[in-house]
């Protein structure tokens, strides 16, 4: 018969144990809190009053509805009290031998059908299952970070669970209005197997030093549109649980991007494990100072943007709004040799359709349309020396001053990216020819145009679609590999993580045979990067994934 749960029990009330109270408790079951000792046990009724108080003085909660949640709750040091329980969760440290301990003490003391559950993030389930008296009794089920604020509730069922144990976890997550999503057993289960390799290769640019963490972490908040960038992400998390999900990934995976990276590994060892200990990414104590600064070299006074189209006009004005003078070329038959000496020169190729040159397929110029070399941007080359920094903001640009333009130029690759709620990205590659000073001056006029600057190394995908590009293929290798739908992995980002739309809907948009090309270049410096085929063939057949 499927099991009823009313009466339920957390054992493990720190972050996530307090919160999934809380959550229990609102939605009216009796909740018996439990952490080791009494004092614990006190600290776990501090968090969540806490929390309520919270509520109740930002008037999203009414004082009685308060009290009477307060009421529901039993904090205790006693496993014996959970003699009636109907589900008992735990929420314990990730270490096995202390999930076994618990749930071989529970066998005694709770009735034969109570549901065991787990809220592990890293552990196998099977082996937490297998390792009990009633294995078919144990199932997963794994809230999000806030849990009072995130609707994800992964379900895991084992080869030994009995099905109707997964139905009841399901209903009750939907009755306390979740969102559940039913999955098997497997390393990271849906949220964490994509978001985690997401975190590690953003830590992983961090470590290189060639991307500052405000950086990083505006590529993922504003370049993506994510709630949070991943560093501050990562110290919400808990930089103990990123770590220990990350050797798990990598144990299942064996891909080099899982593998923890070793900054993640001090930062551990040296117990900085983020916002719970005060310090990680980021340092949370009162005293802490501002976050480091970029360089500032003065935003230039002059710029040349030649070019046709929507970028060209919106680099153009925006940079003209900040008091740049700005000198605009958008005829490809105006005179550039006033450009010599110009200290900003801006390239648009191809954000008009067609040829930079002609504007049109290439039949007017010959010139091949978008691949070809133009005219135009070489006739702008041939007037350029070090004195200019030249900013080239698509490809055919680029493409069009290969071998152009003397050794010692600096070229800089820059890519606008969409506007998300926080703002538009401005991110530009940094070439080996570029000086301290020249960053410092491109990226304090790209932010005085009212743009995010991002910079890095000037490498195939720059820092927002390297990060994005491989988070959108693992996402494609998971449905590939029959683990999860499309919908449901949407479901779970969006749900679990707080994106603001899912990673196909992401997909969709961009197009697969875009991602699938990014990637191909990206893998020319990784080659443990591999576009998945079920993107190649998504790619070749011009078909979304997610139906219209
Ligand atoms: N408890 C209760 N409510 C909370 C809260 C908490 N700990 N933290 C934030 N909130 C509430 C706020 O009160 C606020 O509510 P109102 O809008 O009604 O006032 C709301 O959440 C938004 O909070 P803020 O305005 O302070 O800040 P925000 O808009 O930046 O949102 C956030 C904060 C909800 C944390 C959001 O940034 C977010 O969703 N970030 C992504 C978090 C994420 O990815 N979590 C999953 C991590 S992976 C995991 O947890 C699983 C694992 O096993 C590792």
């Amino acid at each position: 018969m499927a099991p009823h749960i009313s009466k339920v029990a957390v054992i493990g009330l720190g972050t996530m144990g307090a919160g999934i109270v809380e959550v229990f408790a609102k939605a009216g079951h009796e909740v018996y809190a439990v952490d080791g000792t009494p004092e614990l046990a006190e600290r776990g009724k501090g968090f969540v009053t806490t929390s309520l108080d919270r509520a109740v003085s930002k008037g999203k909660l009414a004082e009685d509805e308060r009290n009477a949640t307060l009421d529901r709750i039993t904090f205790t040091a006693e496993l014996a009290d959970l003699a009636d329980a109907d589900l008992v969760l735990e929420a314990v440290p990730e270490r096995m031998e202390i999930k076994h301990a618990i749930f071989t003490a529970l066998d005694d003391i709770v009735r034969a059908d109570a549901v065991l559950a787990s809220n592990t993030s890293s552990l196998s389930l099977t082996e937490i299952a297998a390792g009990t008296a009633h294995p078919a009794r144990v199932v997963g089920m794994h809230f999000f970070n806030p849990a009072p604020v995130l609707a994800l509730v992964e379900v895991i069922r084992t080869v030994l669970v009995d099905p109707e144990v997964v139905d009841a976890v399901r209903e009750l997550a939907l009755n306390l209005g979740k969102k559940p999503v039913v999955v098997g057993d497997r390393a990271g289960f849906v949220a964490n197997a994509l978001l985690i390799p997401y975190l590690a290769r953003a830590i992983a640019l961090y470590q290189t030093g060639a991307v500052s963490r405000t950086d990083l972490d505006n590529a993922g908040r504003v370049g993506i549109g994510l709630p949070m960038g991943p560093l501050t992400l990562c110290d919400l998390v808990g930089l103990d649980v990123v770590k220990e999900v990350c050797e798990v990934m990598y144990d299942a995976t064996k891909r080099p991007s899982d593998a923890s990276p070793s900054l993640l590994k001090q930062l551990v060892l040296a117990g900085r494990l983020g916002r719970k200990t005060g310090q990680g990414f980021y340092d949370y104590s009162a005293d802490a100072g501002a976050d480091e600064g970029e360089s500032t070299g003065g935003m230039t006074t002059a710029a040349a943007v030649v070019g046709k189209g929507e970028i060209a006009e919106l680099l153009a004005t925006s940079l003209a709004q900040a008091g740049v003078g700005v000198t605009r070329i958008a005829d490809p038959d105006a005179d550039v040799a006033g450009l010599a000496g110009s200290p900003l020169v801006v390239l648009v190729g191809d954000a008009a359709e067609g040829c930079a040159s002609c504007g049109g397929d290439g039949a007017e110029c010959g010139c091949g349309a978008t691949e070809s070399p133009h005219d135009w941007f070489t006739g702008v080359a041939g007037v350029l020396d070090e004195r200019s920094v030249v900013l080239t903001a698509d490809e055919a640009s680029e493409f069009a001053l290969t071998g152009v333009l003397p050794a010692d130029v600096a070229v800089l690759p820059l890519r606008l990216h969409r506007p998300t709620k926080g703002g538009q990205v401005a991110e530009f590659g940094i070439p080996l020819q570029a000086t301290a000073e020249q960053v410092a001056t491109v990226r304090d006029t790209l932010e005085a145009a009212g743009f995010v600057p991002i910079a890095g190394p000037a490498r195939p995908g720059l820092v927002v679609d390297a990060l994005l590009f491989q988070h959108l293929n693992d996402a494609v290798a998971m449905v590939d590999a029959g683990y999860a739908t499309p919908e449901d992995i949407d479901t779970a980002m969006t749900a679990g993580c707080g994106y603001p739309v899912g990673l196909f809907a992401i997909l969709d948009e961009l197009g697969a045979d875009v991602v699938a090309d990014g990637l191909v270049e990206q893998a020319s410096l990784d080659p443990s990067i591999v576009p998945s085929p079920l993107l190649l063939e998504h790619a070749a057949a011009d078909k979304p994934f997610l139906a219209r």
